[in-house]
């Protein structure tokens, strides 16, 4: 595990092609969490996401709708920020890589790649895919010619382009791979790369484009668009300052050993990311990241959500009814980061439902109830462990506490938040287990009666803050009914034992109500255009 104490964590900039939908509102989730997690932990963190806003395809949709692909584009990131908005992203900085920030900089690199003998003008010939705008071997397009990434026919194509040279950087790739295990995770994505690509042998990679206009032009021979994801990987540094006036943001994120870079990506992406741009890096002279997580994809039932398959979820209709931190929760909860997952109406009601109502809701409901009905609202003094199952419970969040910190770290996020549902359900059980409401009829229990409450108390308190990074708004509403000042809502509490004592507790509504099964999956199955 890392010791590192301050962190760039990035997500794939996205294309402005159409709406954005849930699978991508899943990765820049997912990403806030780890930051927000970060951040409340005392660490520096630098959040990065952004539009990808050149190529073919933005500018035949642009056509299509009648605009240039700048004003079209525009329109579309306006969406973006109003989505992070909506979905409370914590992020630092938004790149565009229509920006004079990113477009000069692209332009030095493709210089300095062309000076250092990294490129050389050639022709090329091969299926090209424009809805993914990537060119496929035969091998790849198999004989049915299909794109392997998104299935539809490719086409041959042929131009003057320019070219990467791959296997000057192959042997130095490698290495890395097998010195930094941890760098492209899960592990699985490794030998994907390794049997898919690098094995059949990689082919230099085609780096410019002339059939079409709208990208960053190539001082060198203005006719020629930079291929988009040179344009588009380089954004992680562009971002940061580098190769501008001002480069201290990227000294301090990228060129400090003491930060730790992380890329999270979805698994349709991972080539560029794992095999190009370590490269693209080598050839500035620049430090790899430290880490690429791979992240699945989400499914609508059996085929992936995509734009192009008209098959997505949006995201809005799902915050406007349940909330911003029910979806957020549902999303980083219910889909193991890192594994493939669907999207389903079901699970999303059961997940609502046994985590968030029954499971912390009812423990903050019942306890607070308690502390009102058995000390007039007011949380007991901490007296250490009265009962024999007061120094269980703190002992299990103490190991709680522990286990999410290094699942956290290690961006197992739906571990992380799944055994803070543990402690949540702990605690239900430590109820049953005390009974307090046979120790409120007795007056010589009355210690232990308190003892009981204040754990109870400091459960939630605990459930709240390692939730905050997901329950963005319900993690204050849940420290609000606790009594707990702005001043004292801090990460570090955790295991200050005492800080509740004598708090005065504040029944507010309901957090999370009951969802109505029934009602709430057709919902849900309309707004997914099933059953119609
Ligand atoms: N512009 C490129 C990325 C360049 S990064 C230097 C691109 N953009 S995209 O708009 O297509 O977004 C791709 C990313 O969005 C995926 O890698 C993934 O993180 C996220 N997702 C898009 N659809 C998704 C699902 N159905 N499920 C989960 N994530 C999805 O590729």
């Amino acid at each position: 595990m890392s010791n590192k104490k301050r962190f760039y964590i990035t997500t794939p900039i996205y294309y402005p092609s159409a709406k954005l939908h849930i699978g991508h509102a899943y990765t820049t989730t997912l990403c806030d969490i780890y930051a927000r997690n970060k951040r409340l932990r005392g660490y520096e963190c630098y959040f990065l996401t952004g539009a990808d806003e050149h190529g073919q395809k933005i500018e035949k949709n642009a056509k299509a709708a009648g605009k240039t692909p700048q004003e079209f584009v525009d329109g579309i990131v306006e969406g973006f920020h109003k989505l992070w908005d909506v979905l409370e992203i914590s992020n630092d900085d938004f790149i565009r890589t229509t920006q004079d920030r990113h477009v000069k900089v692209v332009q030095d690199i493709f210089s300095k790649m062309l000076k250092n003998d990294d490129i050389y003008l050639g022709e090329y010939e091969g299926w090209y895919c424009k809805e993914c705008e990537a060119f496929w071997t035969d091998t790849q397009v198999g004989d049915e010619h299909l794109c392997p990434d998104c299935n539809r026919p490719v086409e041959k194509a042929k131009e003057e382009s320019y070219f990467y040279k791959t296997n000057k950087y192959l042997d130095k790739l490698l290495k890395f791979y097998d010195d930094n295990p941890k760098f492209l995770t899960p592990v699985s994505r490794k030998n994907e790369m390794i049997n898919t690509f690098i094995k059949p042998g990689l082919e230099d990679l085609c780096v410019s484009r002339t059939s079409f206009s709208w990208g960053i032009q190539i001082r060198e021979n203005p006719k020629h668009v930079i291929y988009v994801w040179l344009d588009a990987l380089t954004n992680y540094i562009t971002a940061l300052g580098y190769g501008s006036d001002n480069e201290e943001k990227f000294k301090k994120f990228w060129q400090d050993p003491d930060c730790e870079i992380i890329h999270v990506i979805g698994a349709d992406i991972t080539r560029f990311h794992a095999i190009y741009w370590p490269m693209f890096l080598m050839s500035l002279g620049l430090r790899l990241p430290d880490r690429e997580f791979v992240h699945g994809l989400l499914m609508m039932r059996d085929s992936k959500m995509s734009k192009s398959k008209g098959n997505v979820v949006d995201p809005y209709p799902l915050i406007e009814r349940y909330g911003v931190d029910a979806v957020r929760y549902y999303l980083a909860r219910e889909i193991n980061f890192g594994s493939d997952g669907s999207f389903s109406p079901e699970q999303f009601v059961e997940r609502c439902n046994s985590d968030l109502a029954n499971s912390l809701g009812n423990l903050l409901n019942r306890t607070v109830s308690m502390i009102i009905k058995y000390f007039d609202g007011v949380i007991p003094e901490y007296k250490g462990k009265v009962t024999p199952f007061d120094g269980e419970i703190e002992s299990f969040t103490e190991t709680v506490i522990k286990s999410y910190e290094d699942l956290m770290d290690d961006l197992k996020i739906t571990d992380a938040l799944a055994i803070v549902n543990e402690l949540s359900n702990r605690a239900n059980k430590y109820i049953d287990e005390t009974t307090p409401w046979a120790l409120a009829k007795d007056e010589a229990k009355k210690d232990e009666l308190a003892s009981v409450m204040y754990h109870l108390a400091m459960s939630i308190f605990v459930c709240g803050m390692l939730f905050k990074p997901v329950l963005v708004k319900s993690s204050d509403r849940i420290f609000d009914q606790l009594g707990i000042a702005e001043k004292d809502r801090k990460y570090e509490n955790i295991h200050n034992y005492g800080v509740l004592s004598g708090l005065k507790v504040d029944k507010g509504e309901q957090l999370f109500p009951r969802l109505d099964a029934a009602v709430e999956v057709q919902f849900i199955k309309d707004l997914m255009g099933e059953n119609k």
